[in-house]
């Protein structure tokens, strides 16, 4: 939730970690700060708010960084409260005596440890778990460790989460940082190095990164770096090569990255697809997936969850897979998954699914289900992420680096994903037949191209949309596939403009929901032409037969809906593999043009975070 930023070179540290942090800030942003070397101490200085009020504070003439031995240390963090209200005290970084400390993570025993070490004389000034993890680190140096065993034996006392970089006044030539629980990565070259809570940080000044695993420590000096684990004993890791670029990171001319991101949404899916379907060949190319149902052989149930827009998305998985192969499926919320003792078991198989791969719960869930036998397939965003690299497998959708914390090409592209697996398993069980398999698959090469059409809509989008941008509460209806598309729409609305939206599946509503429509009330209802259709059309004269404003998201040249609708969004005519893609689009533009009017913080709304990396 927090973002971390570390720089040990030859070069002036202040904007190498003021533009890492600015690339961090969709982590968490109510409040920074900066700790650097100047004449043999370290100076701080942090601020309550956006990263742009620290940027004042860094102006100071009398703040500026000094080098030792020609090395430059400094540290950055920008922070998601968890805590400790935000404010300039609880702000990172943190000093304890000659200790100071950036910190991503909860410490679940800070209590009793600030305790112990007010008895021993320690003081603190802020509210924090940070702090004290900074103080036990100088507790120990006080009693006479080095710097590096001081901070071994600091986090073999800790419990919870706890990525930290950590610097030392006595030692101005040495970073470092270890990783627990949240992610933390190295940024390695020649003559400078690097620590970062997400490679985005670090992309402008390298494309070599080394991903610490829980319980590492990295020690970093001038021109080298050492990976070790918490006894101190030195661990051999691979330089992996990422090629993002900075550009795929940056907005593209695009007002937010929202909505830079709504519009690649066909490249997400183009580059989703490609290497799996072949235009000409029968069957999909899945030879990870094969192995895995070999040994899956027979599959018992599969069990979808996740978290967030990532749990609608394998919503319509479970719709996909029960239709196309026959397979039981469960489906749970991450964070109902891992404590309800699910009965998975070793031939059953977990999906997770996680643009970031770093969302503790649904990380704590496929750890959960592989104690209990099961075998996990992961649907990921994010190439060497936590849950990348504890899953079975990996089906990577290849969406690029999302940065708008609200989700849009990644959950696409993972509804892609689903597409293809439920094709995949249907024919490797032999229910879907290759024809039906061929049929399909050709629906999905032919979809971006049918989502560049549909996002030429924008204008009349924005048009509807602005129409009710000061409504206090919106409805979103669907069945079948639709009704997690509902739940999507509503979602989006909710987070970038803090409206209250509720999406249902339109069946319920005579058991409740009805009783919220009147005049005031914009209902936007999913109603292509599919197996639900007759039935979503009463539940829609029932709406405006209570005088509610209908926006139907319907198929193309359909007159009926069109009549019985005040606005009516079109979207071509596809089956219901291809439809939930398209149906995302206009809620995702209706949530974004609504959030445009009301002047909201789009790309980093309110009390939100990119990845929820704590419970
Ligand atoms: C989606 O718009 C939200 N930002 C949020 O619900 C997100 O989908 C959820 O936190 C899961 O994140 P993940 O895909 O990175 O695991």
């Amino acid at each position: 939730m927090c973002g971390i930023v570390g720089y040990i070179g030859k070069r002036n540290p202040k904007d190498i970690i003021y533009e890492g942090l600015k690339k961090l800030e969709y982590r968490g942003y109510d409040s920074a700060g900066i700790a650097l070397f100047q004449e043999g101490k370290i100076k701080i200085k942090r601020s309550q708010g956006k990263l742009s009020q620290l940027q004042k504070e860094m102006a100071d003439p009398h703040f500026f960084a000094t080098p030792h031995h020609e090395i430059f240390l400094a540290l950055g963090h920008t922070r998601w409260a968890t805590q400790g209200r935000p404010s300039e005290k609880n702000a990172h970084p943190h000093q304890a005596g000659s200790v100071v400390l950036v910190h991503n993570g909860i410490i679940e025993n800070f209590s009793s440890i600030k305790e112990t070490l007010l008895k021993k004389g320690h003081t603190f000034a802020s509210d924090t778990d940070s702090e004290v993890i900074a103080s036990l680190i100088n507790d120990h140096i006080r009693e006479g460790h080095d710097f590096e065993t001081s901070v071994q034996r600091a986090a073999q006392q800790l419990v919870g989460s706890f990525s930290v970089g950590v610097m030392f006044e006595g030692d101005p030539g040495t970073l470092i940082a270890v990783r627990n629980g949240t992610p933390l990565v190295l940024g390695v070259c020649e003559s400078e190095n690097f620590i970062a809570s997400d490679i985005a940080a670090l992309l402008s000044h390298t494309h070599r990164f080394v991903y610490l695993e829980d319980q590492e420590m990295a020690v970093l000096k001038k021109g080298q770096w050492v990976v070790k684990n918490l006894n101190g004993k030195p661990i051999s890791k691979a330089i992996k090569e990422i090629n993002w670029t900075q550009e795929m990171i940056e907005k593209g001319g695009f007002q937010h990255f929202m909505l830079k991101e709504i519009f690649e949404q066909p490249q997400a899916v183009i580059h989703t697809l490609q290497d799996r379907v072949r235009k000409d060949e029968q069957g999909l190319l899945f030879p990870e997936v094969s192995k895995l149902l070999k040994e899956l052989n027979p599959l018992g149930r599969i069990y979808l969850v996740a978290c967030g827009s990532a749990y609608y998305a394998s919503m319509v998985g479970k719709y996909l897979f029960e239709q196309f192969s026959h397979v039981p499926c469960e489906q749970d919320l991450a964070s109902e998954f891992r404590y309800r003792e699910p009965l998975i078991g070793k031939n059953d198989l977990l999906i997770v699914t996680s643009q970031s791969g770093e969302t503790a719960d649904t990380l704590a869930a496929l750890r959960e289900a592989k104690k209990r036998g099961a075998k996990v397939l992961a649907i990921c965003n994010v190439k060497e992420s936590s849950i990348d690299r504890e899953a079975d497998v990996t089906v990577y959708t290849y969406a690029g680096p999302e940065i708008g914390v609200a989700s849009t090409k990644a959950f696409t592209a993972q509804l892609t994903v689903f597409g293809l697996l439920a094709i995949h398993v249907g024919m490797v069980k032999g229910v879907l037949s290759e024809q039906a398999a061929f049929d399909f698959i050709q629906e999905l090469i032919r979809l971006p191209l049918a989502m560049e059409n549909l996002l030429k809509q924008d204008a009349y989008i924005k048009k509807i949309a602005q129409k009710f941008y000061r409504k206090k509460t919106f409805l979103y209806l669907g069945r079948g596939t639709n009704y997690p598309i509902a739940l999507e729409g509503a979602l989006k609305l909710k987070e970038i403009s803090y409206m209250n939206a509720e999406g249902y599946a339109a069946g319920e509503m005579k058991h409740g929901p009805i009783a919220l429509v009147d005049e005031d009330t914009p209902v936007i209802i999913l109603a292509p032409q599919d197996r639900h259709y007759e039935k979503v059309l009463s539940n829609l004269e029932e709406i405006k037969a209570r005088d509610g404003v209908v926006i139907a998201i319907g198929n193309e040249g359909d007159e009926r809906l069109k009549k019985l609708s005040d606005y009516m969004i079109e979207i071509p005519k596809r089956s219901e593999l291809c439809t939930p893609i398209l149906e995302a689009i206009p809620v995702q533009l209706i949530a974004y043009d609504i959030a445009l009017k009301k002047g909201t913080d789009i790309d980093q709304p309110r009390n939100l975070a990119k990845s929820v990396t704590v419970e």
